[in-house]
């Protein structure tokens, strides 16, 4: 990569970035590193997109900051293809097997990146679901990961020279002349006007896009709330310059975001971490449990969206009650005593829940499993975190909060190459024109891994600058 633009070169043209996430960020660190201007355009106010609220971590092997010696590069790419399922590798089965090896392959670099070269701290690593080792990283503060990280990159990227950064502007078209991209339409407050450039389009995916592309790709999830802010997706903006689509019916629904109560009807929500239930929380359905609350995220979400749903047009969602014990509640107390700051859960008493009769009966035949007394759970479950309330009245404290399926992450999205660029239906890159992030297809099938998406943002972000610099370069000689 030794395209350097030297100052005083002719080409005072840009680099055009879409949209301003972690994938987005990446990449115009690699453009600036080169010397290449670059114009980043964001249609929201802020920068960070989705990826500010990441909250477990990013995914790396090997990595100094794990145990040494268990895990490999070839155990991630067979978690990767196992998530992935085996009904979608068997489509498109080369295109996803390279994709899948560049994003492992590039993991230990991804994280050695971030921390040796930008100074994000790293250092500890959990074993989220789905995954055969620890290998997902975060940092030892109370700063989740994604802030961390793109705040950081931030402050880098606002310190140079090269970065033109416009939020409040949303591209409205990507401009094509004779198959090559040259540049966008921009729309900031009610203007419209055009930028020259090639692009890099890091737009995101559509889980928060309830009416739009989830309406048209998965019309059972239509009016579905989502952890993702609630506007539209930008895909068809790259399929009108002939960017083709695969796995777009591809879909991931967490079970549990939080239901506020000041505002149930928003159709943007706070995660309800995984913890609350790994650590003995359970789930009620008018007093009753009615699955073994450590199923598999989509299985759990199936259940739940069996039920007949509240109708809180045009938001659709379901009335789940999560309940903790006391000693639940204190091996979690960091995440809930924040969700309680929230307004998101708070304690109160058995006697105060829905139906407590039926409550309280079922809180008691769980302690009963809990404690080992002769039954196993009906339902399955087989362990049950730090749970011990033993002999519950009315009185007994819990901690409560009412979660509901909602929309997390679109695995579909543009087809692209290990280089990043966007491929036509010939399977030829267009010229001028890469992607990375959400936005693109082929890496996470039927499921995303937790920490992979992170990671394919640092990854493919990178490597669209990269080859990005590379053609303006290319450019700057002829
Ligand atoms: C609550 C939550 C927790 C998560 N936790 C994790 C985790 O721990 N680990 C992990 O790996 N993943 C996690 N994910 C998923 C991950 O955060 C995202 O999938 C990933 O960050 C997407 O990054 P991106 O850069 O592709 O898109 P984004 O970060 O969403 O950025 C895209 C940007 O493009 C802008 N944009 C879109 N269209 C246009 C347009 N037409 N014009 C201008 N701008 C546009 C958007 O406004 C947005 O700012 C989590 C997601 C959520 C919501
Ligand atoms: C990954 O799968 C391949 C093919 O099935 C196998 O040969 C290899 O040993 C597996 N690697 C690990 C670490 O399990
Ligand atoms: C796609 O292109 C057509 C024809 O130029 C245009 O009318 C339409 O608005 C475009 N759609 C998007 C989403 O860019």
């Amino acid at each position: 990569m030794s395209s350097r633009i030297h100052p005083g070169s002719p080409s005072s043209c840009p680099v055009i970035v879409v949209g301003f996430g972690l994938a987005g960020l990446s990449a115009s660190c690699e453009l600036v590193v080169r010397g290449v201007p670059v114009h980043i355009l964001e249609r929201q106010q802020k920068p960070g997109g989705n990826s500010i609220k990441a909250s477990s971590g990013i995914n790396g092997v090997p990595t100094r900051f794990q145990a040494q010696g268990s895990d490999t590069v070839s155990a991630f790419y067979n978690d990767t293809v196992d998530s992935a399922g085996v009904n979608l590798m068997k489509m498109e089965t080369e295109t996803r097997k390279k994709l899948i090896s560049s994003l492992t392959e590039s993991s230990s670099e991804a994280i050695n990146w971030l921390v040796d070269e930008q100074g994000i701290d790293l250092t500890r690593v959990a074993q989220l679901g789905g995954h055969s080792h620890a290998r997902t990283h975060r940092g030892a503060g109370l700063t989740p990961p994604g802030a961390s990280i793109v705040l950081k990159l931030l402050k880098q990227l606002q310190a140079s020279p090269l970065v033109t950064l416009e939020t409040d502007t949303t591209v409205t078209k990507i401009l094509k002349t004779n198959a090559v991209v040259v540049g966008v339409e921009v729309s900031h407050a009610g203007e419209t006007r055009k930028i020259e450039g090639p692009v890099i389009f890091t737009a995101g995916g559509f889980a928060g896009d309830s009416s739009g592309l989830l309406a048209r790709y998965r019309p059972d999830l239509a009016g579905l709330p989502s952890t993702n802010e609630a506007l539209p997706g930008s895909v068809d903006l790259l399929v009108n310059v002939s960017a083709q689509l695969l796995d777009m019916e591809q879909v991931q629904v967490h079970p549990t975001g939080f239901v506020d109560p000041k505002e149930p009807a928003k159709p943007t929500k706070f995660l309800a971490a995984e913890a609350l239930r790994g650590e003995g929380g359970i789930l009620l359905r008018h007093g009753k449990r009615f699955i073994n609350e450590l199923a598999t995220r989509k299985e759990i979400s199936d259940e739940i969206m069996a039920l007949p749903a509240e109708d809180l047009q045009p938001t659709k969602q379901w009335d789940i009650l999560l309940v903790l014990d006391e000693a639940a509640y204190q091996a979690t107390k960091t995440h809930v005593d924040f969700y309680m700051w929230k307004g998101l859960m708070r304690k109160t008493s058995i006697f105060e829940l829905e139906n407590s009769d039926v409550a309280l009966e079922t809180i008691k035949k769980y302690g009963a499993v809990v404690q080992g007394k002769g039954v196993s759970d009906p339902l399955g479950r087989s362990t049950f975190g730090n749970w011990n309330l033993e002999n519950p009245t009315f009185e007994s404290a819990v901690y409560v909060g009412t979660v509901t399926p909602v929309v997390h992450y679109t695995m579909g999205g543009v087809i692209f190459s290990p280089k990043a660029e966007v491929l036509d239906s010939g399977a030829s890159p267009i010229k001028g024109l890469w992607a990375a992030g959400e936005t693109t297809s082929g890496i996470h099938g039927e499921n995303r891994l937790g920490g992979s998406s992170l990671l394919e943002c640092v990854v493919f972000g990178r490597i669209a600058g990269q080859n990005a610099a590379t053609f303006m370069g290319a450019h700057d000689g002829a």
